[in-house]
């Protein structure tokens, strides 16, 4: 059995924050009933199509493992199956622009009366406050949640990134809100509101940005490369570049190939506990008892000269050669990988973090997998449904309508 079979989930979601949650809940065996709109479904259907008239792979990457029905929830016959989902499911999540729910006739306070154990979960992009109605997209999360004033380079734009932090990030958020009320509902008999917002979820990840701004209150961040090279702080913290947000000074050097393999770089992390070995695997045994150099504090004020003497030595290895040199002395190090050597490397098919998927229209493709995995509920990868693949499945099944009554609710196009 998987961890969450029995759990009906009513899923309102688009575009990717919430499919992210709902994917999510689907892969750990929830029954997860995508509802869109009849005749346009998820907008992402049909963005970013790379094989014309076939579900993108942006669609197609977000919703596995989902049953999905159309429905009109703004006709009245629609409104009527909606109730009935709404009685019959456990869970219901989406994450509409504000207000999108109440304008159907259907707020918190009529979903608590339609079936009280109702769990009610929303993504918005920002939480109460002066930001509350607008719409959010991915940077905008970035951006207002801390991120891209801390991304980037000293002295140059603020930067994005391209994890999902704001989408994806949020509806992981929204995932554990959902199991959490799901478990409370088992003592208290009742469901409850889950919100989440996007600029909170960020900033949530950007807690050590936090930190350091009020660090900074207290005189220079030592740590940081730009203290390092005399340039003097403001009063916000700044964009850090690839220093290492831990306080153990790292950053990101040339390997062998660089000027042809935009991807020939490694990260590398000068960890105070090693240092010793560092020195005598970059040719600098003389560092070790030097005071210029023997101690964290007086490195700080030298870290352009360390970097610049460990990217020589970096310079004459590959990126995956310095990982086997410096792994065993406890090293940190992590090579840069391209999304090709990723879609390639076949340790990650192994373990089901990236799959081969089948669809019906656009043959095999490849996906990510569940990254949390569960001893007892293996997670099995779906291909995503087809627009209004089981509307007819889940009127008879779900809401309990006869043939007729199905065709009448097709006739009326309410679904
Ligand atoms: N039947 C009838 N109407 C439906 C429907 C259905 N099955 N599904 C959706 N609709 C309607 C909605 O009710 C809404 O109508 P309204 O404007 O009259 O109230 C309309 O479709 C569009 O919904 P909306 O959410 O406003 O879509 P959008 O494309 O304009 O905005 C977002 C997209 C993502 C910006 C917006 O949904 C948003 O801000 N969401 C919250 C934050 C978020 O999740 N952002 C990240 C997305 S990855």
């Amino acid at each position: 059995m998987k961890a969450l079979e029995g759990v009906r989930i009513l899923d309102m979601t688009h575009v990717q924050s919430g499919p992210t949650c709902t994917q999510l809940l689907a892969w750990f065996g929830a029954d997860v009933i995508k509802v869109e709109r009849p005749g346009v479904g998820d907008a992402t259907r049909g963005q970013l199509q790379d094989i014309p008239d076939v579900d993108s792979l942006y669609f197609t990457m977000l919703n596995h493992n989902k049953r999905s029905v159309t429905l009109n929830t703004k006709a009245d016959k629609g409104k009527e199956i909606f109730t009935k989902l709404i009685e019959e499911c456990d869970v219901m999540v989406e994450n509409f622009a504000p207000g999108a729910l109440d304008r159907m006739g259907f707020s918190w306070e009529r979903i608590q009366e339609i079936n009280p154990r109702m769990i009610y979960a929303s993504v918005k992009g920002f939480g109460p406050g002066p930001y509350a109605d607008c719409k959010v997209y991915e940077n905008v999360a970035q951006c207002a949640g801390g991120s891209a004033s801390t991304t980037g380079m000293l002295g140059e734009v603020p930067m994005v990134t391209g994890a999902q932090i704001g989408d994806s990030g949020t509806g992981l958020n929204l995932a554990f809100g959902i199991v959490t009320a799901l478990f409370h509902r088992t003592h208290s008999g009742k469901g409850q509101r889950v919100e989440c917002a996007m600029q909170d979820g960020v900033l949530n990840l950007c807690r050590v940005k936090l930190r350091d701004q009020q660090r900074l209150a207290h005189g220079p961040l030592d740590e940081y490369s730009q203290a390092g090279s005399g340039v003097p702080f403001g009063d916000a913290v700044p964009r850090a570049g690839n220093d290492s947000g831990g306080g153990q000074p790292g950053r990101i050097l040339k390997c062998k190939g660089w000027e042809t393999d935009p991807d020939s770089y490694t990260y590398f992390i000068t960890q105070a506990a090693v240092w010793k070995n560092v020195c005598d695997v970059i040719g600098k045994p003389e560092w070790k008892e030097d005071p210029d150099y023997a101690t964290p504090k007086a490195r700080l004020q030298r870290l352009d000269e360390v970097f610049d003497a460990i990217e020589v030595w970096t310079m004459t290895k590959g990126k995956f050669e310095v990982m086997e040199i410096c792994n065993p002395l406890n090293i940190p190090v992590g090579p840069i990988l391209s999304m090709k050597e990723i879609a390639e490397d076949m340790s990650l098919r192994e373990t089901g973090t990236i799959v081969e998927v089948d669809h019906p229209e656009r043959g095999k493709y490849l996906t990510v997998g569940n990254p949390v995995k569960l001893s007892d509920s293996p997670s099995e990868v779906v291909r995503s449904p087809l627009l209004g693949e089981h509307t007819d499945e889940i009127l008879k099944e779900v809401v309990g309508f006869s043939d007729e009554e199905i065709k009448i609710a097709k006739d009326e196009g309410a679904v």
